[in-house]
């Protein structure tokens, strides 16, 4: 069912845990089971340095949240937004089409973190 990268990122992630201070963070959950993907960006000069995720969820989203964070480190903030799903299911070897909800929670997430990320710092409001 799963493709043997799939599995070897579930099995061993290298992005999983925390970033301090991220420039752009964000979760985004599954309605069907529940799960949340939370993922965090640290960026400097307009290019992703470190990409981290958090995740309570199954293979294809634990696989799909590392390889996002693999994906994005090193590119720029407009080269990540068009990272798709087509892209992370390339990474992956595949993604089962009853699985693709799984996955696309991520880009979810990334879409959104990277929003935050572009808009850092928050601009401060006039005294
Ligand atoms: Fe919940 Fe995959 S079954 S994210």
């Amino acid at each position: 069912m799963y493709s043997d990268a799939l599995m070897a990122r579930f099995l061993e992630p290298s992005h999983a845990g925390d970033l301090d201070q991220p420039q752009g963070a964000a979760q985004a959950g599954n309605e069907t089971c529940g799960d949340v993907v939370h993922l965090a960006l640290k960026v400097v000069d307009g290019v992703i340095a470190d990409a981290r995720f958090r995740a309570q969820g199954c293979a294809t989203a634990i696989a799909s949240a590392d390889a996002v964070c693999e994906l994005v480190i090193g590119t720029s903030i407009t080269a990540a937004q068009m990272l798709n799903a087509g892209n992370l299911s390339f990474a992956l070897g595949g993604i089962p089409e009853d699985r693709m909800n799984c996955a696309t929670i991520v880009l979810d997430a990334l879409r959104i973190a990277l929003e935050r990320a572009r808009a850092y710092p928050l601009p401060t409001s006039p005294a």
